[in-house]
């Protein structure tokens, strides 16, 4: 059997890591200014990590959601502590896709409506209602297409206005920072007035959370800088380091009741000691903190630069903004340099997304590869 050819791949093998370190099958090593679509949050192979997850394998791995599982328990309180997101109520799933499909669902049955408002260069993943919410025809299959869905431009707020009063809208779905797109953001403005409208109109406004979350944008979640409460936050990437866990957070104001949602693997004792792990690390070693102070330092380091057009985005959710397309500078940054960096929708945008972690030694030998390439 082969595989299913959908990714076109780079050549090359990564057989191991450490921290931002990456080596492939010829020993070759390269720094990880990616972290695999934004997913390696504290880490390769972080040694807290590894062993919680050993140390939990040898207990055991998995029961379903048919028992107590005390980990989902302090799962939800430590993160309710870390995020400042207390007054919500947490439901594991296994990935971003699922946890924006979860929260679409949610949106519909609280409402009881079916029209869905999302943005110009959204990524919400691949399922039914969230891949229909995604900017994105050519991954719409004629199945998807049946949803509602209205697309806005990013930051119109008559646009926006216009089309949530006409009353039948269930959920309005954005991500504090695009990922897949190319790093805009709604304004403060923008964001606290569709927040407002969402109340207004018995709308549930769903931050999307899974690429800028769990720290990434130097706040725990990127919303937190537009000072607006949603009504669920759908999470992943970042939460499991890589092991495939995603959820959301839904306001206590929602109320559950049973069967309302489901899954087999979501919450799996794994999956918890992996998303604990994280939430020790980022509370440890001051993650947060540091990705918001790197952010910083990236932004001085890349003025440096004349090529560069612009810095997009906050904390370690960042990208650089060129007059040229930057297929080939991610070949010789990769291939040349041995660094992984990141693209986007936006095929002039470069994305870096590191661990939290890293200093900013990485960040200058960055740079100095950048302007070797340039
Ligand atoms: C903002 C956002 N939402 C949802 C997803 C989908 O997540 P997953 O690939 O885990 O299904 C992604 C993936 O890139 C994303 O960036």
């Amino acid at each position: 059997m082969n595989l299913f050819d959908v990714y076109p791949l780079y050549d090359v093998t990564p057989v191991s890591a450490k921290g931002i370190v990456v080596i492939d099958d010829k020993d070759q090593e390269y720094l990880d200014f990616y972290g695999g679509h934004a997913v390696i949050s504290i880490g390769h192979s972080h040694p807290h990590y590894v062993k919680r997850l050993k140390d939990q394998l040898d207990k055991m791995g998995f029961y379903s959601n048919a028992v107590q599982n005390p980990l989902q328990v302090e799962l939800a309180t430590k993160l309710g502590q870390l995020s400042d997101c207390e007054d919500y109520n947490l439901f594991l799933c296994n990935s971003g896709a699922e946890a924006n499909e979860n929260a679409l669902k949610m949106a519909s049955f609280h409402t009881g409506k079916t029209r869905i408002i999302a943005f110009k260069n959204g990524f919400h993943g691949r399922t039914s209602a969230a891949v229909a919410a995604t900017d994105n025809e050519k991954i719409n299959a004629p199945l998807n297409k049946q949803q509602k869905v209205t697309i806005l431009p990013l930051n119109d707020i008559d646009g926006f206005t216009n089309e949530i009063i006409k009353g039948d809208v269930c959920g309005v779905i954005l991500e504090a920072i695009q990922g897949v797109g190319g790093l805009d953001e709604p304004t403060n403005e923008f964001y606290q007035k569709i927040a407002l409208l969402c109340k207004e109109n018995n709308a549930v406004l769903i931050a999307d959370e899974v690429q800028s979350g769990f720290g990434r944008s130097g706040k725990f979640f990127g919303f937190q800088h537009h000072d607006i409460q949603p009504d669920i936050i759908s999470i992943a990437k970042g939460m499991g380091n890589g092991f495939p866990v995603g959820g959301i957070l839904i306001h206590e104001s929602i109320k559950a009741s049973y069967g309302l949602l489901g899954t087999t693997f979501g919450g799996n004792h794994l999956a918890c000691v992996a998303t604990l792990s994280v939430l020790e690390v980022l509370e440890e070693e001051n993650l947060i903190e540091n990705a918001s102070q790197l952010g910083i330092y990236f932004n001085e380091k890349a003025a440096e630069i004349p090529d560069v057009k612009r810095v997009k985005g906050k904390g370690l959710m960042l990208g650089l903004e060129f007059d040229f397309e930057v297929a080939e500078l991610r070949k010789k940054l990769i291939y040349d340099q041995h660094m992984f960096t990141g693209g986007a929708k936006d095929k002039h945008v470069l994305r870096i997304l590191p661990a939290l972690n890293i200093t900013k030694d990485h960040l200058d030998i960055f740079f100095k590869a950048l302007k070797a390439e340039l």
